[in-house]
């Protein structure tokens, strides 16, 4: 055995993990669609780079502005369809409504929208939300609310609760109670938009949250608050263009709510890239992800960051973001101060900057893809690490 292979072996354990925390100095913050994944499909560069990131131990989490499922399902289908050896962890998903966890002791009988099937319900559910409301219940407890709503009889028989469970007797339908609903908390892109958009008309100037009431008012505030989980205009599937996104729905209940009210701006809290409350609820559980690669704590009992909580001291010298929207990723991104790449697999098509200069651009570049984006990053940086310089 040679003196430096001895050397080598010699280097004591505290030295090594020093090592392994220099090499943690970085992570990568991936948002998913038009990144990883387009549609249901895999981008194939993504497999390769997140599984060189898993073997070379470098933290990095999925930081996305959909949703409508759980984290556990949706890190099983990312995990299957980017055919990973090594899974990414439910901990590493930050899904747009995952942050909403946070709301559960304001909010106890909430309206939550979007999202495929009722697939969201079981997410809030899951939260710990206690009272669950979705539009479809209110349609099955009264169909004239949106008269053309598209449900058909099975699928309001089996996505809507029974009126009496729901106390929902929206204009007397018979079950007697009619409980206020104390928010609305848009989970994801919504399937059902026209009955979406008139049932929170209905409830942000209602009288207190009460289907079937009008409040008198005129008011930038809403009778109820209402949470957006994102303000994506645009998201990157398998079509040749981008597609609407949560955003619409946004544009338009803030227009609707404007002509009602006299001209006055919705109040209304807005989460998701590329605000600042979402990339901190990120650096948070980054942070964590971290500490589980060092061996500090275990998977699975990931930290519930409490929204606007920048984290302080951070143990990173460098993070980068890596997006396919210059709006969402890259916007947010850059306003952190983190490294920001932007690939053209997703909403960014050649030619944006040129049609729109304002957009944000990336500090570190525009690249094909996601590999081509990070490995000239991560490899620099682990060489580095080895040479000790
Ligand atoms: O809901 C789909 C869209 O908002 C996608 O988000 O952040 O994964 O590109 P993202
Ligand atoms: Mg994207």
């Amino acid at each position: 055995m040679t003196n430096s292979e001895i050397q080598r072996m010699s280097t004591p354990v505290e030295e090594v993990s020093q090592q392994l925390e220099s090499k943690q100095d970085i992570g990568f913050v991936f948002d998913i669609d038009g990144v990883l994944l387009k549609g249901k499909k895999r981008i194939v560069e993504a497999t390769e780079i997140i599984t060189y990131l898993q073997k070379e131990k470098i933290p990095f989490i999925l930081l996305t502005n959909g949703g409508g499922m759980t984290e556990k399902k949706r890190i099983d289908f990312i995990n299957m369809t980017l055919q990973l050896e090594t899974p990414i962890h439910p901990d590493q998903l930050i899904q747009a409504h995952t942050p909403m966890k946070t709301l559960i002791p304001h909010h106890k009988r909430v309206l939550i929208c979007g999202g495929p099937k009722d697939d969201v319900r079981e997410v809030a559910e899951s939260y710990g939300f206690e009272d669950v409301i979705r539009p479809v219940d209110i349609i099955r407890a009264n169909p004239t609310i949106w008269p053309y709503h598209m449900f058909t009889d099975e699928q309001i028989e089996q996505w809507g609760r029974d009126p009496n469970d729901t106390k929902l007797d929206v204009d007397g339908t018979g079950c007697k109670e009619n409980l206020p609903i104390d928010s609305i908390l848009c989970f994801n892109d919504s399937r059902a938009l026209g009955a979406e958009i008139q049932i929170i008309s209905d409830l942000l100037n209602s009288e207190n949250g009460v289907l079937g009431t009008r409040r008198t008012v005129k008011s930038s505030k809403p009778s109820i608050p209402i949470v957006f989980s994102n303000n994506d205009f645009l998201w990157a599937n398998e079509f040749v263009q981008p597609r609407f996104a949560m955003g619409v729905l946004k544009i338009a209940t803030q227009t609707i709510y404007s002509k009602i009210n006299g001209g006055e701006e919705l109040e209304q809290l807005t989460l998701g890239k590329p605000e600042k409350v979402c990339y901190d609820y990120a650096h948070h559980i980054l942070i964590d992800w971290r500490d589980v690669l060092l061996g500090k704590k275990k998977a699975g009992n990931v930290c519930l960051p409490q929204l606007n909580n920048e984290p302080l001291n951070s143990p990173f010298k460098k993070v980068y973001m890596v997006g396919d929207n210059p709006e969402s990723d890259i916007t947010g991104g850059n306003r952190y101060n983190w490294g920001t790449i932007l690939v053209k697999t997703g909403v960014y098509q050649e030619g944006d900057f040129e049609r729109n200069p304002e957009i944000s651009k990336p500090s570190l570049g525009v690249f094909a893809n996601v590999k081509e984006g990070v490995m000239p990053v991560s490899y620099t940086h682990l060489r580095a690490h080895e040479t000790g310089a």
